[in-house]
């Protein structure tokens, strides 16, 4: 983040704090809760928003050197990603082009040759068929013709990006928008890859985003585990295109007015959260970042899948690993047992039929953006204003 920015989010929270107020939406919305128990619209998201959308597989620090790789299938392609001898990202669908399986079934590693469990044809990290078994007794083929299927890949301030469909349209600084630029200040290329979780929960995707969209919870939902560390229902909020960036407020920002300014680094009094449209969070912190991936899981509304991955700055690794461990294994279980714990329990209540809309604050900007731009890229009229 700039450094005119940096102060620009402490001064602004510190105002905040100041006058007793939040950021401001401006208006009460309302969203019909079958938004979220539709299979209809599950189903429409699912095309539109992941089968056919670009997707945030990983940071760079996932695919650390030149043969390494990993593989996703979360959004309805499946995905081989490699980095190719040269260091450049490649992607695949990881599927076999004899009949199809999955070529590679490892999660992520260090291979330059995969070869496919079923009859062992093999192809290499660029792609290309280098081997079939018994090729005189299979028939003559045009292994030049045989390669993996290439899908647009893209790396870009540490982000792989990916789009599903062979051909498909990907532009990441277009995708990142207006963050395209302070991207480029947080060095997330050099992460290093520590760790992953995976959280299956009974509720729809969404909740699982709408939950990173609003502070206003800290003190009741998270009393023991993040009031104690953040300022809640304090927040600066600003959007980019179809992204959005989140400032909470973190209480060292208290001490951070007895301090020269030149001294301040926004890490200190803020935790800076961004949401990438229309699946992504990640939640920069002083030594460590965490990225969420959010899916449906299946064709039912009513489940959903979290990718929990965890990276760290090098240095702070090296100085305490077992710190930087247990701060980042710390904060996903919070999302874990306590927000995905309230918006699992927010889809029973969505289910019930008992109630026709949710309600989003005035001091839930996050939500009313998201809301509005997945609906946009859906086709769908805005959400409602609240009358008053
Ligand atoms: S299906 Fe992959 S080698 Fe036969
Ligand atoms: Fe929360």
């Amino acid at each position: 983040m700039r450094r005119d920015e940096q102060v620009r989010v402490i001064k602004g929270l510190m105002a905040h704090l100041d006058q007793g107020t939040n950021v401001d939406a401006g208006v009460i919305r309302r969203v019909e809760v079958a938004d979220y128990t539709s299979p209809e619209r599950a189903a429409l998201e699912w095309e539109t928003l992941f089968r056919n959308h670009p997707q945030v597989i990983g940071l760079s620090g996932d695919l650390p050197r030149p043969g390494s790789f990993l593989t996703i299938n979360d959004f309805g392609t499946p995905i081989l990603a490699t980095r190719d001898g040269e260091g450049r990202l490649r992607a695949f669908a990881n599927v076999c082009r004899h009949r199809g399986p999955l070529v590679e079934t490892e999660a992520r590693g260090q291979k330059s040759r995969f070869s496919c469990p079923f009859h062992a044809w093999t192809y290499n990290n660029t792609g290309a068929l280098i081997g079939l078994p018994k090729g005189d007794h299979f028939g003559e083929v045009d292994k030049s013709c045989l390669g993996l299927v290439e899908l647009p890949a893209e790396e870009r301030h540490g982000f792989l990006f990916v789009h599903p469909k062979a051909g498909g349209d990907l532009n990441a600084s277009a995708l990142l928008a207006g963050l395209d630029e302070e991207f480029e200040t947080w060095d997330f290329q050099s992460l290093l890859h520590i760790g992953d979780d995976t959280y299956q929960t009974p509720m729809n995707w969404k909740p699982a985003i709408d939950t990173f969209g609003e502070t206003y919870h800290f003190e009741k939902l998270h009393r023991d585990t993040l009031a104690p560390i953040f300022h809640g229902n304090v927040q600066l909020y600003d959007t980019y295109g179809r992204n959005h960036r989140m400032a909470l407020c973190i209480r060292m920002i208290d001490l951070m007015r007895q301090m020269p300014e030149d001294d301040w680094h926004v890490t200190m009094g803020a935790f800076p959260v961004y949401y990438l449209f229309p699946n992504i969070q990640v939640n920069v912190g002083a030594n460590t970042v965490t990225l969420v991936r959010v899916y449906p899981d299946g064709a039912a509304p009513g489940r959903s899948l979290s990718r929990v991955s965890f990276y760290a700055r090098a240095e702070a690794l090296a100085a305490n690993p077992e710190g930087v461990r247990g701060l980042s294994q710390g904060f996903a279980e919070i999302i874990r047992d306590e927000d995905y714990v309230a918006a699992a329990s927010s889809y029973v209540g969505a289910e019930s039929g008992q109630i026709s809309h949710f309600l989003f604050g005035r001091n839930e900007p996050a939500l009313h953006h998201y809301h509005a731009t997945y609906r946009e890229a859906l086709g769908l009229p805005p959400l409602e204003i609240l009358a008053a």
